[in-house]
């Protein structure tokens, strides 16, 4: 089994990202051959500081690494070390109808920001973004795709892309399925909605003490009073993070204390804070290591995109045979 993710350097990463997308690529990394890569070039469509986009790519490669990527386990890179990704995009963009791309919630909902729908506002990289996605995955026969809810309808493009393109020019791509886990699918921010980088809404997997707690202390709640019964309690943002980083059975204590009432919100948001903290303890220390030896972060990515572009060569001198482009 082949197993590939990707994920945007285009802000700190944060709790959505661990349990929606990185835990899920870390624990599949034992089950088959693992490509995970850093997405430079999507992060391109929202980013234009060239020395944010480093600071970025170098955090993510830190990030995941510190939270149990293992380079022996798996392949990982950045994509911009594999510009083969750029070229099939081409190649797959020619069998993409418009109406496909046009009906893309991550163009749609930009669209919709904008007020007054200004299509010049909107650049061609975003709206044709899921066409490099679906490179990025066709390119290395993927078979398991582990992602977050909200690029579901991303793999459906993708899978929709390489059945076309077989049906034109001859079994040539692998048809991948996502792997969405339903208890994470959407871990939702600090004020309800998703937790996402564009909300200003998120809890960062690793950041300041002191500012992290402040973001969880500032969970806006409701006004019932410490005393009142919260029978509410499993719709609880605070609650919900809480299932995420506390083991099953404090999570659950802390929800019936909650309901039967006497217990406060600070008290939650602290015992929320306090595992929070622990659960990535580990991983913090590892951190700092891998941020003190930059120069072996760097041999990993490099050596993962030579692996890497071995098999992204193959693929896109298979599908140019198809086409009749060699
Ligand atoms: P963001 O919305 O913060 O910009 P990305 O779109 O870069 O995050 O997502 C990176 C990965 O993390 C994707 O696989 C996405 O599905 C997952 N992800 C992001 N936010 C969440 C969330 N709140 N819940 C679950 N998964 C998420
Ligand atoms: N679009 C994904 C996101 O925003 C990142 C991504 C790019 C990706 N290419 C991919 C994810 C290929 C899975 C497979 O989260």
């Amino acid at each position: 089994m082949r197993i590939l993710t990707g994920i945007q350097p285009s802000g700190t990463l944060h709790l959505g990202n661990y349990f929606g997308a990185m835990l899920p690529a870390i624990q599949l990394q034992e089950q088959g051959e693992a490509f995970y890569f850093i997405a430079n070039y999507h992060s391109m469509t929202s980013l234009t500081d060239p020395a944010l986009r480093r600071q970025y790519t170098f955090d993510v490669a830190l990030d995941f690494l510190a939270c149990g990527l293992d380079p022996a386990r798996c392949i990982f890179w950045k994509q911009s070390d594999t510009p083969e990704h750029t070229e099939l995009a081409w190649l797959l963009s020619t069998v993409t109808p418009m109406g496909l791309l046009e009906r893309c919630h991550s163009y749609k909902d930009k669209m919709a920001r904008l007020a007054d729908g200004d299509a010049g506002a909107v650049n061609h990289g975003l709206f044709a973004y899921p066409v490099l996605m679906a490179a990025d995955i066709l390119l290395y026969d993927s078979n398991v795709v582990p992602v977050g809810r909200d690029q579901k309808q991303h793999l459906e493009v993708t899978r929709d892309i390489a059945i076309k393109f077989n049906l034109l020019y001859g079994e040539t791509f692998v048809v991948p399925e996502p792997r969405i886990r339903d208890e994470v699918a959407v871990v939702p921010g600090l004020d309800g909605q998703k937790m996402s980088k564009s909300y200003n809404n998120t809890i960062p997997i690793f950041g300041d003490e002191k500012s992290i707690r402040k973001r969880i202390m500032g969970i806006v709640m409701d006004s019932r009073g410490m005393a009142e019964p919260k029978p509410d309690a499993e719709k609880n943002i605070a609650v919900q993070l809480l299932r995420l980083v506390a083991p099953l059975e404090t999570a659950v204590e802390v929800e019936e204390r909650l309901r039967a009432g006497g217990f406060g919100y600070g008290d939650l948001k602290k015992a929320l804070f306090e595992h929070y903290w622990n659960f990535f303890e580990a991983s913090r220390a590892r951190r700092a290591e891998l941020a003190a030896h930059p120069d072996h972060v760097e041999n990993i990515l490099r050596e993962g995109a030579d692996k890497a572009r071995a098999v992204a060569r193959k693929t896109l001198a298979r599908a140019k045979r198809a086409c009749g482009l060699d």
